[in-house]
């Protein structure tokens, strides 16, 4: 995926996934998105810079922020935007994402926003399109989700400034099924944050080659001592086979994110959530709600980040009009 996603020149020209991604590249999105945040946000925009091109949204799983974000941001761009209804649509007689993929480009879609089910559909994806479209990962399996990984990459920077090395930054929850903390995982490492903890109980662990260079607690009191940054993660029931956990009431006493537990963290410690929450599960509604949270910046970010990947895709020219 690595490699399908970067031009002879290490230029952008799919968004698969954050790993192997080269720092400098991360940095100019971020950097991208960080200059087209206040467009963003006033709805201003930045309107020529997709005029005539065909972004459609791909999602085989629900979704609500990244949707729309991705909808948003390919109309402050510009773009003609199609939502393609997966549950009125012909894969339910069986037709392939590639097929699919294929028909929505011969009617002249550029970009492909997709959401899978299963890890691995993205690449095949980018295969079998033509060189002038280009492919988006909104979320495949629990394999990658790198819009998210970067705008909460912006996030965190706005909040504690772009050197991450003294940074102590801590991921709880359910790590196995998630898309979204592998792909943070990715970007804190090439960004060189300074400490990297996991804590979550050891059926929700991911495998060793995840954990890679994170230090993992089995009790989140002491993982939060001190922590800059502390991401919830929610608790994934539709990816879980019964009996990861002993019951929710269980999970919510030793797992949640409460207030008399935040207290641990740094006192000017952020806290993110990718959502949907589950309140009352891995977080409590106090801290969600609280001084310290930053979930809607998260959400407002995302508008910015995904200008920014689309935005790029069309200067580096493997967006190609026909
Ligand atoms: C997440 C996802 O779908 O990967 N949400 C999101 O995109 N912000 C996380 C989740 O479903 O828990």
């Amino acid at each position: 995926m690595s490699k399908l996603q970067l031009d002879a020149e290490d230029r952008l020209r799919h968004l698969l996934t954050l790993e192997g991604l080269p720092r400098a590249l991360l940095e100019s999105l971020l950097d991208r998105a960080e200059i087209l945040r206040p467009r963003a946000l006033s709805g201003s925009g930045e309107r020529a810079a997709l005029a005539g091109r065909t972004v459609v949204n791909l999602f085989f799983e629900a979704s609500t922020r990244t949707r729309n974000a991705f909808q948003i941001a390919a109309m402050r761009l510009g773009a003609d935007v199609v939502n393609f209804e997966v549950s009125q649509s012909s894969t339910r007689k069986g037709e392939t994402l590639a097929d699919t993929a294929l028909t929505l480009q011969a009617m002249g879609v550029d970009i492909f926003v997709v959401r899978a089910a299963e890890s691995g559909a993205l690449a095949e994806l980018a295969g079998v399109l033509d060189a002038g479209s280009a492919v988006v990962n909104a979320g495949d399996g629990r394999a990658a989700h790198p819009t998210q990984g970067l705008l909460d990459m912006l996030t965190l920077r706005m909040h504690k400034g772009r050197d991450f090395s003294g940074l102590k930054v801590l991921l709880v929850g359910d790590v196995a099924h998630s898309r979204v903390a592998r792909s943070n995982l990715h970007a804190l490492r090439t960004l060189g944050a300074g400490e990297i903890r996991i804590a979550a109980p050891t059926t929700l662990l991911p495998s060793a080659e995840v954990l890679d260079g994170s230090r993992v607690f089995d009790s989140l009191n002491e993982a939060l001592a001190g922590v800059d940054m502390v991401m919830m993660l929610r608790l994934q029931r539709e990816r879980m086979a019964e009996g990861l956990i002993d019951s929710i009431d269980a999970y919510a006493r030793d797992w949640q994110l409460t207030p008399q537990r935040l207290q641990l963290a740094a006192p000017d410690a952020i806290v993110m959530h990718p959502g949907p929450m589950n309140r009352g599960v891995e977080i409590a509604a106090e801290v969600a709600d609280g001084p310290q949270s930053v979930i809607l910046e998260q959400v407002a970010n995302g508008v910015a980040v995904r200008m920014a990947v689309m935005q790029m895709l069309v200067e580096n020219r493997h967006v190609v009009r026909r």
